[in-house]
């Protein structure tokens, strides 16, 4: 997406000057607060809303009917109170996207094998529970035989915990696929994506990697600051009146750490507190 910008009714600057870039067969994370424009940069960039300033290209091609047709969409909000069978509603999308209907069966089958949804399938959509109704959309956006690009609204919305670790393996298997993903669930965000972007009412303000993350490490005062300085692995040492903190990149560090600090003191009293970025961007704006 370069400049793009898109105002409704004349007033709303839903986005303003908006520059993406969204790498082949990754994961995107677009987090923002609500009304920020996370859905209305969906929305253009599936060509849902067609009018808006900017440009907004695939492989460097403008939106046509070859790219459409490899693109998924699962859009956020709630379905509607169908009354029809959920199996009959799965087996219409699957026509829309020329599958037949014993291929249907079979992805239909085994998609609900894995999301504990089968016993659901010949229910009325209206009888489901949100989070159920959910699955639907979830089933329905894999149905699509060309995917090679999904976009998720808030695709774990109303899933319990169980369901959204289900969920979020699945996608983060789809090694071919391009994942562009809105969640309001930061520690969703930060396991499941390779980059996000941070939107704040219609302006992009930071782009950031989750890999970036940090651990940080709260000891009592007991521990030999001098020995700890030596280690490498160390990033940063804060000392506070009741604890020293101590910055640390990856997990194994910390065991690295704590033997050495147990065979000089016998015994450490620490707590973990991973640092959570995808959390953190929200630190700071909004007041
Ligand atoms: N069809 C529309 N008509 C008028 N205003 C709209 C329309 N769609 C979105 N907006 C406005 O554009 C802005 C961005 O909305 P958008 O739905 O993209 O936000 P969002 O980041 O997806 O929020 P949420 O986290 O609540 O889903 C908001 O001010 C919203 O009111
Ligand atoms: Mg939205």
């Amino acid at each position: 997406m370069e400049n793009v910008s898109k105002i409704f009714n004349k007033k709303t600057k839903a986005l303003q000057n908006v520059n993406m870039e969204f790498k082949k067969n990754k994961i995107t994370g677009l987090i923002g607060f609500n009304g920020s424009g996370k859905t209305t940069t969906f929305n253009i960039l599936t060509n849902f809303i067609e009018s808006y300033k900017g440009t907004v290209t695939f492989d460097g091609k403008k939106i046509n009917k070859n790219i459409r047709q490899k693109i998924s969409y699962l859009s956020a909000g709630a379905e509607p109170r169908n009354p029809m069978r959920t199996i009959t509603h799965l087996y219409q999308m699957a026509s829309l996207y020329q599958v037949k209907k014993s291929k249907a069966k079979k992805i239909i089958y085994d998609l609900s094998k894995k999301i504990d949804f089968t016993q659901f399938l010949k229910k009325p959509i209206k009888s489901l529970s949100k989070g159920n109704q959910q699955k639907i959309k979830f089933i329905s956006i894999l149905l699509n035989p060309n995917v090679e690009i999904l976009f998720l609204d808030e695709p774990f919305d109303g899933l319990d915990p169980i369901m959204v670790n289900k969920i979020k393996k699945i996608f983060m298997e789809m090694k071919n696929t391009t994942i562009i993903v809105t969640s309001h669930r930061m520690n969703v965000v930060q396991e499941m994506c390779d980059d996000f972007y941070i939107l704040k009412d219609g302006i992009l303000i930071d782009k950031k990697k989750t890999s970036e993350s940090k651990i940080y490490v709260s000891f009592n005062k007991e521990i030999p600051i001098k020995k700890i300085k030596l280690l490498n692995y160390v990033s940063n040492i804060k000392k506070t009146n009741k604890e020293i903190i101590l910055e640390i990149k990856d997990i194994k560090d910390f065991k690295k750490l704590n033997k050495l600090l147990i065979s000089l003191n016998q015994f450490v009293w620490c707590s973990i507190k991973e640092k959570n970025i995808a959390e953190s961007v929200f630190e700071g704006y909004g007041e």
